[in-house]
C-alpha cells in the first residue's frame, strides 16, 4: 500500500484528509516551486463533487482551488445551474506544476488516493470532472474530452461501496478561451442538476 493510500485511509474526515495531504511528501510536484498545498473548498456534505485538474497561480498564492478568473467563470456556472452551495470543489493534484502544465499522469495516480478517499468520505450524489486530464484520470480512460463530455459514466471505487454517476464537461479554463463551447458546458452541468432533482 503506498503512502499515499495509508494516509488518505487513515483519516476520517474532508478536514482531516486535507492536514494528510498537506503533509504528504511523496508528490514530485511538491518539490517543484508550489507555494503550498491546495485541497479542496466547498461543503464536504455536499451533494456534489467536482474535480478540476490541479492549482494554478493564483489557487497556489491562496491555498484554495479555482480562486482564479477559471474559478470565477465556475462559479458563475454552479450558480446558475442552481448547484450554489451544493458542491465540494477540488483538483486530480495537490500542487501547482511548474509553468501551470498539465499534470502527468503519474502525478495525478500519486495523487489518486486522496481524491478517492475524498470521494468515499463524501459520497456524493454526484461528480462533475472538468477537462480531459481529471477525466482522463478519475474514469482511467483514453479518450479525449470531446468524446466524454456530455456522457454519464459510472464511478465505482474497488474498495468499499462506493459508486456514483459522473458528468466530465469541458474545463471553465478552456472555455474562457473558447467561449463557443460555453453551450456545451452549460448542457453538462444542466444534465447534472436535472439528475440531482429527479433524485431528490
Ligand atoms: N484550474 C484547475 O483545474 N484547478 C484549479 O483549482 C484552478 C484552475
Amino acid at each position: 500500500v503506498s503512502e499515499a493510500r495509508r494516509l488518505a485511509t487513515a483519516a476520517d474526515s474532508l478536514e482531516a484528509l486535507a492536514k494528510a495531504v498537506a503533509d504528504f511528501e511523496g508528490c514530485p510536484l511538491r518539490g517543484m516551486g508550489a507555494r503550498q498545498s491546495v485541497f479542496g473548498r466547498g461543503d464536504p456534505a455536499a451533494p456534489v463533487l467536482v474535480i478540476g485538474e490541479g492549482p494554478g497561480a493564483e489557487e497556489d498564492e491562496r491555498g484554495e482551488p479555482f480562486v482564479g478568473k477559471a474559478g470565477r467563470l465556475l462559479d458563475r456556472m454552479l450558480a446558475a445551474a442552481g448547484l450554489e452551495g451544493k458542491v465540494f470543489i477540488t483538483n486530480t493534484v495537490f500542487w501547482q506544476p511548474p509553468g501551470n502544465r498539465t499534470p502527468s499522469p503519474a502525478e495525478q495516480a500519486v495523487c489518486a488516493p486522496f481524491v478517492e478517499r475524498t470521494f468515499a468520505l463524501m459520497q456524493p450524489r454526484a461528480v462533475l470532472l472538468l477537462g480531459g486530464a481529471a477525466s482522463k484520470s478519475v474514469l482511467q480512460s483514453d479518450e479525449g474530452i470531446m468524446r466524454l463530455r456530455g456522457q454519464w459514466r459510472e464511478w465505482r471505487l474497488a474498495e468499499g461501496n462506493v459508486s456514483a454517476p459522473v458528468m466530465p464537461t469541458l474545463h471553465p479554463a478552456f472555455l474562457l478561451r473558447q467561449p463557443q463551447t460555453k453551450k456545451q458546458a452549460w448542457a453538462d452541468l444542466l444534465a447534472l442538476a436535472v439528475r440531482l432533482e429527479q433524485a431528490d
